[in-house]
């Protein structure tokens, strides 16, 4: 079988197309990867090149020894993905310590795996652990909305999580277990690559202050769903303080108790504190 043919390859494309089309991937900015499942590394490995050398990834993450993952290149487009995904995207083999990869597919004409590789990995091997197997899917972008709120809230993860949920009840029902806030760091480091993994531990979302967001999740709908539903509050929010100074009206914390107590959502005590003005 063609790589491109495989179902989980075609989502990956998709997805990455679909996060063009919102605009949340300026040039190369944004980045995706997807632990593949064994039966489909089965499926696609006929079609696998000469491996490549083995290099560092930049991390270790013996949890995920030898497991693969379809990952996007540093600095391809995600405009281009779905004209030429074996020139932008590649399949990687991790070795049996977790700590080096060598591309086993794609990236036809050269180049490496995502500056982020390290935070993708350490958020893989967190997820896989605390979801028994079930997340494969880390994505990061560059939504304009949420991004702008982190130049005017304060950054912490109990601010953003309140804010976001009291735009539209969905939020709390698609993160119930909040969202994580991170100050800025340098892209594609050890420590942005830490800070993610730890905030993963807890949440499905990071902030990083001034530059994204990364998310996790069980598939692509769900990942970019994710998404979708912060960057669609982030972007009611800066409607709302573009309009006036502070909201005249908003969901109150009994509301946000009840809809947590009717959908049985669980919402973290720490995010429902009373707030002395409607703002
Ligand atoms: P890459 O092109 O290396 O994936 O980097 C893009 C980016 O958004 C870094 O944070
Ligand atoms: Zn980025």
């Amino acid at each position: 079988m063609n790589i491109t043919d495989a179902e989980f390859v075609r989502g990956f494309i998709r997805m990455c197309d679909d996060g063009w089309k919102q605009g949340w991937h300026e040039r190369n900015g944004g980045n995706l990867s997807y632990r593949i499942k064994p039966e489909e590394v089965e499926l696609v490995r006929p079609g696998f090149s000469d491996r490549g050398e083995w290099k560092p990834a930049g991390t270790a993450v013996p949890e995920l020894a030898g497991e693969f993952f379809m990952v996007t290149g540093s600095g391809r487009y995600f405009s281009n993905v779905a004209r030429s995904p074996e020139e932008t995207t590649c399949i990687i083999e991790l070795d049996d310590r977790g700590e080096n990869y060598r591309i086993c597919s794609g990236l036809t004409d050269g180049g490496t795996p995502t500056s982020e590789l390290p935070g993708h990995l350490m958020s893989h091997a967190v997820k896989k652990r605390v979801s028994g197997g079930a997340y494969r899917v880390i994505y990061h972008a560059h939504p304009a909305n949420i991004i702008a709120l982190t130049f005017v809230l304060p950054l912490e993860s109990r601010v953003f999580t309140r804010e976001l949920w009291e735009m539209e009840p969905e939020c709390a029902m698609v993160f119930p277990a909040g969202i994580g806030v991170a100050g800025w760091m340098v892209p594609g480091g050890k420590e942005i690559a830490e800070v993610t993994g730890r905030l993963m531990e807890e949440y499905d979302v990071a902030v990083w202050a001034h530059h994204g967001m990364f998310c996790a999740g069980e598939d692509f709908d769900l990942t970019f769903g994710l998404m979708h539903t912060v960057e669609k509050a982030a972007e009611i929010l800066v409607k709302t303080l573009a309009m006036r100074q502070g909201k005249r009206q908003t969901v109150t914390t009994d509301q946000l108790r009840r809809l947590a107590g009717e959908l049985g959502l669980g919402l973290p005590e720490k995010f429902l504190y009373g707030k002395e003005e409607n703002c």
